[in-house]
């Protein structure tokens, strides 16, 4: 494991041993504005849709604030950030650059999800030269057809491979290996067949890492967009060849090895992820795992022990999906939030004693399939047996 991910694991088993440990990573939101009108996205459930670019004005912290909430975490001991939220962040490249610039001054490690359809060559030589870590590029699609029906903009796909294509050119100028780049692709009735032509894109594109999301239901569009029964029962024949390609060409990703984000139960329950965390918990229980361990397996999500998340306004939670709760940036320091603050502290003891809150319904299948990988690369170095037993559950059945 890559000491890294190392430190991660390592501080949430000190939690659980007892020993209270800083936030390893951090979610931003530093605006809600975009330019383009995806389908799947969950600013289509707004009822003001036509208006959020708007509104995001009335509620972003300034500049300052957000390059005094990096210095603070850097001090409390976070080594990762993620830029993202429910915007484009390069709609605002100056304040977005400031905040990356900052983060790489303090030596943590920065990601960044975008639509990759604003990056200016300017953009991407700053990125590539302050050392950024890695950008993950929304690609719905290996073709402009099936991307830009997606993304409701026409243009938009000539422009991530504009953007992707100067980026490994620029990266071979400056003879560096960062950003890592990597392929953020959302699973819907338009692109399930095409899996194995995403990986070849991503071959030829310089992608070095494919992450693949069953699509959650926000709106209509998306109850549209969302694979079917029928689709599901062909699925696994496009998966299959996929992950042989991936093989084939070296591509890392999310959809084979430990995560296994594509099972069909995942896809399927997408939207009702709740009830696969319970089921997840149940399976942990009948193993009766004493101590430590026992309690670290069978909590229902461990986000509220290393990661936090920023919202425009300043409204932090553990994770991205609440969309009330969690105190304000503006009001406490980051240490307090983390420590002290009732939200925090609630719901750690909810989730100690197995409640699954609500909101969890609509969280990420990916967070259920890195917790089940989490999981496992913490018995694989502590209990071989136990490791070999819960890897079995989670294969394909092709
Ligand atoms: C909301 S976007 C914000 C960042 C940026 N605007 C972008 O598109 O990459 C964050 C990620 O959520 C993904 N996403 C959009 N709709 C989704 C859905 N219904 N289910 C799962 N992920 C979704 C996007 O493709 C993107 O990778
Ligand atoms: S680019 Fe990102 S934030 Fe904008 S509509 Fe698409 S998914 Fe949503």
């Amino acid at each position: 494991m890559d000491p890294h991910e190392f430190e991660k694991y390592r501080r949430i088993l000190e939690w659980f041993k007892g020993n209270p440990q800083p936030p390893f990573k951090i979610d931003i939101e530093l605006h809600r504005r975009c330019n383009l009108r995806c389908l799947s996205c969950s600013r289509r459930a707004s009822p003001d849709y036509e208006r959020l670019n708007e509104i995001s004005k009335s509620l972003e912290m300034p500049l300052e604030k957000w390059l005094e909430i990096v210095e603070e975490a850097a001090e409390l001991g976070v080594k990762e950030w993620h830029i993202a939220g429910g915007g484009e962040p390069m709609f605002l490249p100056s304040i977005t650059l400031a905040v990356m610039k900052k983060i790489k001054e303090y030596g943590m490690l920065g990601i960044i999800t975008t639509n990759g359809s604003l990056w200016t060559r300017k953009i991407i030589e700053e990125v590539v030269k302050m050392g950024w870590d890695r950008i993950h590029f929304s690609i719905d699609g290996p073709n402009e057809k099936v991307h830009d029906y997606l993304r409701q903009v026409p243009g938009t796909f000539k422009r991530v491979v504009r953007t992707l294509d100067l980026l490994n050119k620029l990266k071979k100028k400056y003879k560096t290996d960062k950003p890592m780049l990597n392929m953020n692709t959302v699973l819907s009735i338009k692109n399930y067949k095409l899996l194995p032509e995403m990986v070849k894109f991503a071959k030829k594109h310089g992608i070095e890492f494919m992450f693949v999301e069953p699509l959650i239901v926000y709106s209509k569009y998306g109850e549209m967009l969302k694979l079917k029964k029928r689709h599901l029962r062909e699925f696994p024949q496009y998966l299959k060849k996929a992950i042989e390609l991936a093989k084939k060409f070296g591509i890392n990703n999310n959809f084979d090895g430990l995560e296994k984000n594509l099972d069909l139960e995942l896809i399927e329950k997408s939207s009702k992820m709740n009830e696969v965390v319970k089921r997840d918990v149940e399976r942990l229980e009948k193993l009766k795992v004493k101590g430590f361990l026992g309690s670290f397996l069978t909590v229902p999500c461990y986000k509220p022990w290393f990661h936090m998340t920023i919202k425009c306004n300043g409204r932090t939670t553990s994770c991205d999906v609440p969309v009330t709760g969690g105190e304000n940036v503006k009001d406490k320091t980051l240490k307090k939030i983390w420590y002290k603050s009732e939200y925090f502290r609630n719901l750690r003891k909810a989730l100690r004693s197995k409640k699954i809150p609500e909101f969890c319904a609509q969280c990420n299948p990916s967070h259920t399939s890195q917790r089940r990988r989490m999981r496992l690369e913490v018995l694989r170095s502590l209990d071989g047996r136990l490791y070999r037993k819960i890897k079995t559950l989670y294969e394909y059945k092709f």
